[in-house]
């Protein structure tokens, strides 16, 4: 078996409340950029739009234990996981019931804690060999800082945050920091950023140019090298119900996901050795 620089699972809550900047083709690219080169990954789905499980090819009539039991009803990880077309990566499906979780865990105790505590039963499984050696899990969070978000980040190691190159991307950025930063003071502690990771860039748009700029200069060596420019074949695939990379592994896309991987994998071998 091979290993990765960090022995453990890497728990990756991929976050922003603001919709359609990439969060979930990137929850999927870059776990199946990661699955290719050996490394397995788990992407969960806590959307209640279900995006990243319909991406992966999870049509809804085959979602039978969902993110929503994992949830509500302490159900299993290792029960709702579902393989998908890549080898090595595994999706765990949402559906929209999850919508009604927020108001149903309003007043219950331990609200922010039930995604962790999931998370503590799959990596005993991952010890004991009950559960795939999953290396990375990303977990595809909604539009929203509510409590689905939290309980993300509560069960994280890290945040990864995309951001789209558009004129507002730094507006709202403010405000999920916040929410990281309460989380941190609360609920956990060992929180990181994982990195930022500029998507949508447009090379003919000098806007694209002046806002990664600014970004860069904001979060310094927190945002990624790779940057995701705007490419068409991206935004086709998941109709396919498949990741870029199967969709068009050639086209600018997928060639841009790759070198996340690699990028993501040689930062985590740095600070292994740091360590
Ligand atoms: N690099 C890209 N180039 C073109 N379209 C993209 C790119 N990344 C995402 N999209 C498209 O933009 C929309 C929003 O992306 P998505 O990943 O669903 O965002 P989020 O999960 O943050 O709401 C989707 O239709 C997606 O296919
Ligand atoms: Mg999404």
């Amino acid at each position: 078996m091979t290993e990765t620089p960090h022995g453990r699972v890497k728990i990756v809550a991929v976050a922003n409340q603001k919709g359609g900047v990439g969060k979930t083709t990137t929850a999927i690219n870059l776990g199946t950029a990661l699955a290719a080169v050996g490394t397995n990954c788990l992407v969960v789905d806590i959307d209640p739009q279900g995006n990243a499980s319909t991406g992966l090819g999870v049509e809804r009539s085959t979602r039978k234990v969902t993110t929503y039991d994992v949830l509500m009803n302490e159900g299993d990880f290792l029960e709702a996981m579902i393989e998908t077309k890549v080898p090595g990566l595994d999706v765990v499906p949402s559906v929209g019931e999850l919508a009604g979780a927020e108001a149903e865990l309003l007043h219950q105790e331990g609200r922010n804690y039930r995604l962790r505590g999931a998370f503590d039963r799959l990596r005993a499984q991952i010890e004991s060999g009950a559960a795939k050696p999953y290396k990375y899990v990303f977990i595809d969070c909604p539009p929203s800082l509510n409590v689905l978000t939290v309980n993300a980040m509560t069960a994280a190691d890290t945040v990864l945050v995309p951001l789209q190159c558009e004129f507002f991307a730094l507006e709202g950025l403010s405000q999920l920091m916040e929410t990281f930063q309460l989380v941190r003071s609360s609920t956990n502690p060992k929180l990181k950023i994982e990195g930022v990771l500029l998507t949508m860039y447009d090379k003919r748009n000098n806007l694209s140019e002046q806002v990664a700029d600014d970004v860069r200069s904001h979060f310094g060596e927190q945002v990624y090298d790779t940057v995701i420019p705007r490419n068409v074949t991206v935004s086709e695939a998941p109709s396919f119900g498949m990741p870029v990379l199967l969709y068009d592994i050639k086209s600018a896309g997928s060639q841009a996901y790759i070198k996340l991987a690699g990028e993501i994998l040689k930062r985590a071998g740095v600070q292994a050795e740091a360590a």
